[in-house]
């Protein structure tokens, strides 16, 4: 093992206790470290940003094709919670079509986190609200490829 590897791996674990001590699921923290989803689309038809009360803030991007959610991505500056239900959400929404999306609840994004703390619960909203925007913008004709 390379030392730098050794340095991360070391990391990700004191990360994962402390997270654990603050009360999220093993599959939310590890929703969290991987960050499979974060980043952005180059082709995108659609991008949102959205900002909550805390100050965090989303950018998601989707590639939609006749009606269906072809990829998305997002962007997250924000807390543990808020980066592990972005995660998610990105896998709930790809491959759906618009109105299937539009179906999705703060309730399937906690789920599949499992457990994240009660004070945290909000983080999944933005999460939604982010996605929803998104979705109401693309239909309207609005913030396409804007934020
Ligand atoms: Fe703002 Fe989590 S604290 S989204």
């Amino acid at each position: 093992m390379s030392e730098l590897k050794q340095i991360i791996d070391t990391d990700a674990d004191s990360i994962r206790e402390l997270l654990i001590g603050s009360g999220y699921s093993d599959r939310a923290i590890t929703y969290y470290l991987d960050k499979k989803n974060m980043g952005s689309l180059p082709d995108a038809d659609q991008i949102t940003e959205l900002t909550g009360v805390c100050g965090d803030t989303m950018k998601i991007y989707m590639k939609v094709e006749d009606g269906r959610i072809q990829d998305a991505r997002i962007q997250v500056l924000g807390c543990p919670g808020a980066v592990a239900s972005a995660m998610v959400a990105m896998d709930l929404i790809r491959g759906r079509t618009l109105d299937e999306a539009k179906r999705l609840r703060d309730g399937d994004i906690f789920r599949v986190l499992e457990q994240i703390p009660d004070q945290k619960q909000h983080c999944i909203r933005l999460t939604n609200k982010t996605v929803q925007k998104a979705i109401e913008e693309y239909e309207s004709g609005n913030g396409r490829k804007g934020a």
